[in-house]
């Protein structure tokens, strides 16, 4: 595939930036990456001439609402789902713990819950939480050579007592995907509801919820080019079925029953132009996937395309990254192995160097990366990473070059002989 990656970065004003006289290179996008210029002028239209409440008799109230309801058939192209189905949040973990705490209002004392080790904290603190209420929690081991979901303690964990089972779709933290589809169906199987987190996949491939079949499935706009809001997917039975935490006088059905407040108004009509944004990529791009593309049609074909894109843009730089990480003295990869599933967030620990020595080393040359645990504060725990400072973090988004990443490592080379 030809991609045209100084047409990508023509479009975010934020590549224009210097830090020491270098050109800034953000490979921080797992932490949230930056916004294309039409993103931003959505947010600021909406501000400038649309600002309002909901459900008024006037024009800029009347625009709203038509904006809701527009973005929420944005997101269902994204998910792969009826606009029912898509519910607006402050962001994941709030709405996770929205969401734990109404599935909790029909739990016992006695009853499980199943969370893993390689989880972010937002999808495990809102199911720990439960335990002052009786809910037993258990913990699914990690493959610490391979970084990956131990399956068979997985599936080991799962019994009559289990009610849900909590787990992310691709590890923030070193970049696994996890075999969430085969996840579901042993969940369902035992009869337990499934909470996908999507927050680190979201950036890194098409989502399907129907094929995965989850219950609910949640992830933030802010790390796919739009601003700081969550958005969850429920199946719609299941969202009806759930006593959610709500005023009275709140619709009491999907999506609204999920949706407290005044919902960020500027930061949604923001997430709906980003989707579009990628759906132009795949636009642009859509002829190559011809075969991954059968039965997809409009935007829905277009966003999954586009996703399909920017992975086989950012899939060969990151192997290229980690073949040549893996030959620098003292540096050390953690995440799964060659050929296993990834996203293109790369994390390393480099000898007698601390990762924030390393991230402060790079951001003097403008190089963007995060150290520590990233919340994936379980994860770099059972890897022995804690006291020593935790992982550096590479993440590629679909403004960054092979450049970036040749002279990130020439850094990490000069670092690793000082
Ligand atoms: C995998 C994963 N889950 C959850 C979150 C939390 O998302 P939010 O900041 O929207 O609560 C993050 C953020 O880094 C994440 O990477």
């Amino acid at each position: 595939m030809k991609y045209d990656v100084e047409a990508m970065r023509k479009q975010f004003p934020a590549m224009e930036r210097k830090i020491n006289g270098y050109p800034a290179a953000y490979l921080d996008g797992p932490g949230g990456t930056q916004v294309p210029q039409r993103v931003i002028d959505k947010v600021v239209d909406y501000l400038t001439w649309h600002n309002c409440n909901i459900h008024g008799a006037f024009a800029t109230s009347i625009e709203t609402d038509d904006m809701l309801m527009e973005t929420r058939k944005a997101f269902a192209d994204f998910f792969g789902c009826s606009w029912e189905e898509v519910s607006f949040g402050a962001n994941s973990t709030t709405i996770n713990f929205n969401l734990s705490s109404a599935i909790a209002r029909d739990l016992k004392p006695g009853d499980e819950v199943i969370i893993t080790d390689i989880d972010h904290e937002c999808n495990r603190g809102p199911w720990e939480m439960l335990e002052e209420r009786g809910i037993i929690i258990h913990n699914v081991k990690v493959d610490l050579e391979k970084c990956i979901i131990d399956m068979e303690d997985f599936k080991s964990k799962l019994n009559d007592k289990t009610k849900v089972a909590a787990f992310n779709y691709a590890s923030n933290g070193v970049g696994t995907v996890s075999d969430v589809k085969a996840m579901v169906a042993m969940a369902h199987e035992a009869g337990v509801l499934t909470i996908v987190d999507a927050v680190h996949y979201a950036l890194h491939g098409p989502i399907d919820v129907k094929d995965l079949d989850t219950d609910f499935l949640f992830c933030s706009a802010y790390k796919f080019f739009g601003p700081h809001i969550g958005v969850l997917y429920s199946k719609k039975e299941k969202l009806e079925g759930l006593r959610t935490i709500k005023v009275k006088e709140q619709d009491d059905f999907a999506p609204y029953k999920f949706e407290t407040g005044t919902l960020n108004h500027e930061g949604i009509a923001g997430a709906a132009e980003a989707i579009e944004f990628i759906a132009s990529i795949g636009e642009t791009y859509g002829s190559e996937f011809e075969k991954e593309l059968k039965g997809f049609s409009g935007r829905r074909r277009n966003v999954v395309a586009g996703m399909l894109a920017l992975e086989a843009y950012e899939q060969p730089i990151t192997a290229h990254f980690i073949d040549e990480l893996e030959r620098i003295p003292g540096v050390r990869v953690y995440g799964p192995p060659k050929g296993y599933p990834r996203t293109s967030t790369v994390s390393f620990t480099m000898k007698n160097k601390s990762p924030r020595e390393v991230a402060e080393y790079l951001a003097d040359r403008g190089i963007f990366v995060w150290d520590g645990d990233f919340y994936a504060s379980k994860l770099v725990r059972v890897l022995g990473l804690r006291e020593s400072g935790g992982l550096v973090r590479v993440g590629l988004a679909p403004y960054n070059t092979m450049e970036e990443i040749d002279r990130t490592l020439k850094a990490i080379r000069e670092l690793a002989e000082k």
